[in-house]
């Protein structure tokens, strides 16, 4: 049963049982209101208690019945709520470890409530793009004041219940438990004391019926609405979420729960709230390969070594600490070492100094740090990260050396951006041991971490590696073996666009507005100054040689060849001042743009900037939608999460294939079409994908 029930003495208990944290699907409704008239029948039973079994109270809304007809179903969680407070027999809600959205929606509807200290508390729906929708907005301010409730729905982040119940003046909690193991206990010693006090008949109380009031009224609400606009610009709901919390303090208790429900059920068709709800969708399913069941066990990763101390094993090495686990970095060089090492007490440092990290926190991390010239050392290492030179020798001296001293059963990862996985793989007499690990620069910042899966790779080993990117807080994708992986696969796509909307008749900087305008945190050329642009240089030389006849627009080559690589060289396709980051326009760049149209014969046209996103955009869906024929990537959510998580693609949009389907496939298709007839692009890239053409003819987007 998924609400137990259970009489003690004159106490009834009803104990939500749906784990993994009691979500409030069908079934558990059903439950509760079954739960609530039997005790209600009984008359041995005086008073009710409210709790959940196992890791919470309740998270809230089953994302199981998200978007389907049960969510909704009779009793849906207003009616539950209602039956709770129409109970005739005080019902106190026992609230531990969360209470969330749903969760506290129901806890509110209670007469009195009891938490364990360390609850958390929280009306996360913003997070969804939504407002809560249960009545959240209306007894929250209702209970905790107007700024405190409003700062939790706009905020959507968990407070501890022990800080709520210090609130002058609050009606949230009636009690916290001296422990969370007391809860029990306590609970029923409340509900038998409310029992005892409404034995007269008296009314029991309701949050509904108290008053919600702010005393500067207006005027607050106006600075609420301000905070927000700047804060959320690009997201409608926490404005939403004002306006609601406003209803509550002027309108009669069931006018605003109206208006709650019209806001939430408008929200719920917004672009914004559907891209917000794929994105949580798509966060959790990236953790989860299709052919990796959870019987797969995974192997212990109790430490680390990383091989290279650059750029990137630094970063790699400092997840790996602030995660707690001890890390060996390895070097050919003692000096290289130094660099090494004195970069990451760098980092740490200036956490220490802007206060992010404390002193023994920093001291802490690097005492789990060693570093050594020896591979005698990396002998005890479970999981070993390859972060050396780009060049497939190096990585061979590399790995034949690992397999040599590495432990058996030890996972041996490569953190390279462009070379064979399978290859490396070869190198060793253990393939099914070896994994890409590719992280993005810098590597102890960026969320983004593509799992290639090479053809031997033992699913246990995948299965590791998505388990320890969550404990150093990476979103984990898996891609299979081909150029680029999933991300840059799709961005030498987009470069590509960049560089022919410059020859067709626009500027660096037109393109990089229109795009920063559709919400990327970069255009493409302040990105290539960014990073560098002999990076692109380099892979397309070696394209030449690889794969030859790929067009290409000449200016980024013209560009290297005056040394022009951006940022670190002072000049790039912008000019930069010392010191100084701000991209200035450079009559330089331009004049090398206007003399290639010149050697190409183009004559330069006005391009629109709807052009510009739509053909930076759309080059990276109908790469993606190869990337998902060729079985690179398991779903279309997985390439979101990498745009979003590692490429700055706007987080309101969903990513590029949520966008896609948000277009419409019909219209991207046509679009495509469009773009293939332009003599100075590519026509053949331009053929929508064969799985784009099937989905417009069954009338689908990409879905998950
Ligand atoms: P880097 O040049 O900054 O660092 C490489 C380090 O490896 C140097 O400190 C060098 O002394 C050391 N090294 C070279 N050969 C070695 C050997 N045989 N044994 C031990 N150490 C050796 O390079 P970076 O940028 O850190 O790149 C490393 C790897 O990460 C490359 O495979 C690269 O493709 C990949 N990568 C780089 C990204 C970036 O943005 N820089 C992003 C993602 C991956």
């Amino acid at each position: 049963m998924i609400a137990e029930y259970k009489v003690e003495g004159d106490v009834a208990v009803i104990t939500l049982n749906n784990p993994p944290v009691n979500g409030l699907g069908l079934s558990t409704r059903v439950g509760i209101a079954q739960a609530l008239d039997k005790a209600n029948a009984d008359p041995a039973v005086k008073a009710i208690v409210l709790t959940g079994a196992g890791k919470a109270f309740s998270g809230g809304a089953d994302i199981r019945e998200f978007g389907s007809p049960k969510a909704v179903q009779e009793p849906n969680l207003l009616s539950v709520i209602r039956a709770l407070e129409l109970s005739d027999k005080p019902v106190v809600a026992a609230v531990h470890s969360i209470a969330m959205g749903g969760g506290l929606e129901l806890a509110l509807g209670a007469h009195y409530r009891i938490a364990a200290p360390g609850t958390k508390v929280a009306l996360p729906e913003v997070k969804l793009g939504l407002i809560p929708g249960a009545g959240g907005t209306q007894r929250l301010p209702r209970v905790l004041g107007v700024e405190p409730a409003l700062n939790m729905i706009v905020s959507g982040e968990p407070v501890p219940a022990e800080m709520l119940a210090m609130i002058p003046g609050q009606k949230l909690f009636d009690k916290i438990a001296a422990s969370p193991e007391k809860l029990a206990e306590e609970a029923l010693a409340l509900a038998r004391e409310v029992a005892a006090k409404h034995a007269d008949g008296s009314a029991l109380p309701l949050v509904r019926n108290l008053p919600a009031k702010h005393p500067q009224g207006d005027g607050y609400f106006q600075f609420a609405r301000n905070m927000v606009k700047g804060m959320a610009k690009n997201f409608p709901a926490p404005a939403k979420c004002v306006d609601a919390v406003e209803a509550a303090t002027k309108r009669k208790f069931e006018d605003g729960m109206a208006y709650e429900r019209e806001i939430f059920l408008n929200l719920m068709l917004t672009p914004e709230c559907r891209a917000l709800r794929h994105l949580f969708a798509a966060e959790r399913a990236a953790s989860k390969i299709p052919d990796v069941g959870d019987d797969v066990k995974p192997r212990d990763i109790k430490s680390v070594a990383v091989i290279g101390a650059g750029t990137m094993g630094g970063g790699i090495a400092m997840n790996f600490l602030n995660a707690g686990i001890p890390v060996t970095i390895l070097e050919t060089k003692q000096d290289a070492l130094d660099r090494g090492l004195a970069t990451i007490r760098k980092n740490y440092e200036a956490q220490v100094k802007k206060g992010k990290l404390k002193q023994d926190k920093y001291e802490q991390r690097m005492a789990l740090l060693k570093s050594t010239l020896s591979y005698d050392d990396l002998k005890g290492a479970d999981l070993i990260i390859e972060a050396v030179f780009e060049e497939l020798g190096v990585k061979e001296q590399v790995f034949k050396k690992l397999d040599e001293v590495a432990k058996p059963g030890a996972i041996l990862a490569s953190n390279t951006s462009t070379l064979d996985v399978d290859k490396i793989a070869a190198f060793t007499k253990r393939p099914q041991d070896v994994v890409g690990m590719h992280f993005f620069s810098p590597a102890n910042v960026m969320r983004l971490l593509e799992v290639v899966r090479g053809a031997k790779t033992a699913k246990d080993v995948l299965a590791t590696v998505m388990v320890i990117a969550k404990k150093i807080k990476k979103t984990a994708v898996v891609s299979g073996v081909c150029d680029g992986f999933i991300g840059n696969r799709m961005i030498e796509q987009y470069s590509r666009q960049a560089g022919f909307l410059l020859d067709e008749g626009a500027t660096p900087q037109q393109v990089d507005k229109a795009i920063e305008k559709f919400g990327f945190a970069m255009g493409p050329f302040r990105m290539g100054d960014l990073a560098g642009n002999d990076i692109g240089w380099a892979i397309r030389k070696r394209r030449a040689v690889e794969k030859p006849g790929m067009k290409y627009s000449g200016t980024a080559d013209r560009l290297c060849e005056l040394s022009r690589f951006g940022q670190k060289t002072g000049a790039g396709w912008y000019d930069y001042q010392a010191g100084k980051r701000d991209a200035i326009p450079s009559p330089v760049v331009g004049e090398l743009i206007e003399k290639y149209r010149k050697d190409q014969g183009i004559t330069p046209r006005k391009i629109s900037d709807e052009e510009i996103v739509q053909r930076l955009v759309f080059s990276l869906v109908n790469e993606g939608a190869r990337i998902l024929e060729d079985g690179i990537a398991s779903k279309s959510g997985d390439i979101d999460m990498v745009y979003l998580t590692g490429y700055g693609f706007p987080i309101w949009r969903g990513g590029p294939m949520q966008y896609a389907s948000e277009v419409g496939l019909f219209n991207v298709a046509h679009a495509m079409q469009r773009f293939a007839k332009n003599p100075h692009d590519d026509a053949e890239f331009w053929q929508p994908a064969a799985l784009i053409q099937q989905l417009v003819a069954e009338g689908k987007g990409f879905g998950g």
